[in-house]
């Protein structure tokens, strides 16, 4: 397939080719996707094969309006509308009792459907021209970091979608915040820039943090590597300085046997930047051709930190050692 890629000038051509049935990356504030119309099922098909992703993992649908969630919802209850008001256009996914019209190809056979308004313009005019809700992964090959700039779309995705919308790096840099509002308390599935204290004090209530017990692995020493970079990851955790010095020894270690060895240490306090890095850092480490990355651990108390820490954690599938 020839993979027509386009400016914001091309975002009108973008909306066409959704509307008839193509598939088109773009960009969002936290990371790029890859959307085909939500009412074609043909078309939701479609992502699955040009990720090479398995067809029951749900898929998250973007609106442009949040009064487009009666396409979509069932039902929505005053704690979603709360949700909406504080938090949309921007990077927070409500899962909602779907509608019989939402295909079930879309969320994976599930009753329920993951809706987000996203807080970027071109994703937002986009929406708007193709005048249909947007299925959208991210834009990435399945197992692969996921894409924060064009650059990393090109890469995963040329000769294998209709059209990419090359736009800025995404602000943010890690997806959005998944919170399952079909249940009370809500429950929180994937943490994000959108924390569960934000959450809490806007809904004046306890949500539980469910985060990782849906994809656990079911099967007993089966790892999960869902965001992983070619090369063999390790976490180290603890005391700063102590991870530091770490680093550094298993760094040497690893040389002296001919390793080439890469290090991810962000600011211990500068989590937005950390999210902001995290996938662009892995897919650089990667094009060095380092056989091994060694993670320096952020403190997850604060609640961005814990969400980056939720996507390191499963790029180096769980494998984290102590100091
Ligand atoms: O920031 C984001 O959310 C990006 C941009 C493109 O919007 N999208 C994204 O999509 O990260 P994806 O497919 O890579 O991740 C969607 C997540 C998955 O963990 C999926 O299981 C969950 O959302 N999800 C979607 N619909 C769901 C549903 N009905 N119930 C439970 N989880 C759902
Ligand atoms: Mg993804």
């Amino acid at each position: 397939m020839k993979t027509k890629i386009v400016n914001t000038e091309g975002i009108l051509e973008a909306a066409e080719t959704l509307k008839s049935g193509g598939l088109v990356a773009f960009p969002t504030e936290t990371v790029y996707g890859i959307g085909a119309d939500a009412f074609n099922e043909e078309a939701v098909g479609r992502v699955y094969e040009a990720k090479g992703r398995p067809s029951d993992n749900p898929m998250i649908v973007h609106i442009a309006r949040a009064s487009d969630i009666g396409l979509l919802a069932r039902e929505i209850t005053s704690d979603v509308v709360k949700l909406a008001d504080a938090f949309w256009p921007g990077p927070l996914t409500m899962v909602l009792p779907k509608r019989a019209e939402v295909p079930s190809r879309v969320t994976g056979g599930l009753d329920t459907v993951g809706v987000r308004l996203p807080d970027s313009d071109i994703a937002l005019a986009f929406i708007r021209f193709a005048e249909t809700p947007v299925a959208a992964p991210s834009a990435n090959l399945s197992g692969r970091p996921s894409p924060t700039t064009s650059r990393h779309v090109i890469e995963d995705l040329d000769g294998k979608v209709d059209m990419i919308i090359i736009g800025p790096d995404c602000r943010i840099g890690i997806e959005s915040t998944v919170i399952d509002m079909t249940v009370d308390p809500p429950q929180i599935l994937r943490p994000g820039v959108v924390t569960i204290d934000a959450i809490e004090a806007v809904l004046e209530k306890p949500v539980i943090n469910a985060a990782d017990k849906d994809d656990a692995p079911r099967a007993p020493g089966m790892k999960y590597r869902h965001y992983a970079p070619d090369a063999e990851m390790i976490v180290i955790q603890g005391n700063r300085e102590r991870v530091k010095s770490e680093i550094i020894r298993v760094k040497e270690l690893n040389e002296r046997i001919g390793l080439n060895v890469g290090v991810l240490l962000f600011e211990e306090k500068d989590f937005i930047t950390a999210a902001h890095d995290f996938y662009a850092e892995l897919r650089a480490l990667d094009e060095s051709g380092v056989d091994m990355i060694i993670a320096g651990a952020l403190p997850e108390t604060d609640g961005i930190g814990f969400a980056v820490m939720n996507r390191m954690l499963k790029a180096a599938g769980y494998n984290v050692a102590k100091v």
